[in-house]
């Protein structure tokens, strides 16, 4: 059984449902019935209702609409208040599936309620799963208060802590493409890669999220879990197998041999959007940077000196997700000295289109040495399945390996603690316009380098 607390909220009714009834047409819920607890006082036929107006037009396929959602029942529980768990151990102890899971999608600081309640019930059994939606709390001190209380009742097997980057079909293909390939691997070092980009642009504002989102930005929101999830596996060593515990071992690896600059200050870039003061629940004199760039090294023997840039922002011209790696310029003497002859690259494209582009010089059509770029890309002929679809998936099987471990929390949060530090001490927040371009100062953060951000 499936246990979701927050299940009026947002990510419940556009994300997880979608998903699970995905699932479900895919026969992969036949032994899983759901669980929906809020603390709005529905009816399970009432939760339905909101359910076939709130979720269905985000689903394509509505043919088995009725039967899926016959299998969610909804309980209405005070949720922040532990003693009043009582009825979720009726519902609980009335049904027959005795396996598990408890999906906490609610704001983290609900995260040690719940966890308590659970357990005051004595529903934190050896077979049950808790699984986490990010953030996994504000800062190092937090996370790390907040995931020894989670150890008093839950073992790390049991807890899932959820990334959902990390289900998105392109980023777990950066791995594939890496390491099923000779052509790409041997050239993945700092000899040949001149430097690494990753971009996650949105241009959807804070939307009705102010309350959380001015307590968190950029750096809190994407750069501590989604972009640091990406770049550990567009640089990770090779893991000895693909079980969980060795592609988490060299994930870990990478975040801990992260290098910030020593002059910070010239290595961050902090942008807030124009009117980003005035959205609801925001605070008129916010200093939350809407848009963070840095640039950073991984400092080990196959990369150290390469410049990873990172950036990610809100209200921006476009949705844009990628990872590019750029190669070298042509060291060799021949063709080296034309002006349209362009770096190698590789581009994992993951918003707005998903795909693999691989970027490389051939002749001109009809000249004997003059040379033009071209591209080579791969686009998955299939549907894309949603992320939550396979951490949804993942979760009732029990597969660790496109979850969290504790350790990159961890370490994560180690750096990214000092950049929001770095914050309160460097006062430039640039603004720009919403759904404008990025500050300028993030190009300038590469012209630094004689680089660019490649578009
Ligand atoms: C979430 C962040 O984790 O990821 C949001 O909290 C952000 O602020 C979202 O909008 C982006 O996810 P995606 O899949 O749309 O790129």
């Amino acid at each position: 059984m499936l246990v979701i607390f927050g299940a009026t909220g947002d990510l419940t009714k556009r994300k997880l449902v979608p998903a699970l009834f995905s699932l479900y047409r895919q026969n992969a819920l036949e032994h899983t019935s759901v669980l929906a607890i809020g603390r709005k006082d529905f009816r399970s036929g009432e939760f339905r209702t909101y359910l076939r107006s709130e979720s269905f037009g985000y689903a394509d396929d509505t043919s088995k609409q009725e039967d899926f959602l016959e299998k969610i029942d909804y309980l209405g529980l005070p949720i922040n208040d532990p003693a009043g768990y009582e009825p979720l151990r009726e519902v609980l102890q009335a049904h027959s599936d005795k396996n598990i899971v408890f999906y906490l999608s609610t704001p983290s600081d609900l995260f040690e309620p719940i966890i308590l309640g659970i357990a005051q019930i004595g529903y934190n059994t050896a077979s049950a799963r808790v699984a986490f939606e990010k953030p996994f709390w504000l800062d190092l001190e937090s996370a790390t208060a907040l995931n020894t209380f989670v150890a008093k009742a839950f073992s790390e097997e049991q807890i899932f802590r959820i990334d959902h980057y990390v289900g998105k079909e392109t980023i777990q293909n950066i791995l594939a493409f890496r390491f099923a390939n000779t052509l790409f691997e041997p050239l993945w070092n700092n000899h040949y890669i001149d430097n690494i980009q990753i971009t996650a642009t949105e241009s959807l504002g804070v939307e009705n999220r102010g309350t959380y989102y001015d307590h968190s930005g950029a750096l809190r929101d994407m750069i501590q879990n989604h972009l640091f999830q990406v770049l550990s596996l567009a640089v990770m060593e090779p893991p000895h197998a693909l079980t969980s515990a060795a592609i988490h071992d060299e994930k870990v690896k990478v975040i801990r041999s992260l290098r910030l600059g020593t002059d910070l200050a010239s290595h961050v870039v902090f942008g807030q959007y124009e009117g980003y003061k005035q959205e609801s629940w925001v605070s008129t004199t916010s200093d939350t940077e809407t848009f963070a760039a840095l640039r950073l090294e991984v400092h080990n023997w196959r990369l150290k000196g390469v410049p990873i840039y990172l950036r990610t922002g809100k209200a921006l011209a476009e949705k844009k997700t990628k990872v590019v790696i750029e190669f070298r310029k042509n060291a060799s003497i021949l063709y080296n000295e034309q002006d349209n002859i362009d770096r190698n690259r590789i581009i994992f494209e993951i918003a707005p289109h998903e795909g693999i582009s691989v970027g490389f010089n051939v002749k001109e059509h009809g000249e004997t040495k003059k040379t033009r770029a071209v591209w080579s890309e791969f686009i998955e002929s299939k549907e894309w399945p949603e992320a939550y679809e396979r951490i949804l998936g993942d979760l009732l099987l029990g597969d660790h390996t496109l979850f969290t471990r504790w350790d990159m929390i961890e370490e994560s949060w180690k750096i990214v603690d000092h950049l929001v530090n770095c914050k309160e001490h460097c006062p430039i927040l640039f603004p720009y316009e919403k759904g404008g371009r990025w500050p300028q100062a993030a190009d300038e953060l590469l012209a630094m380098d004689g680089r660019e951000w490649y578009e």
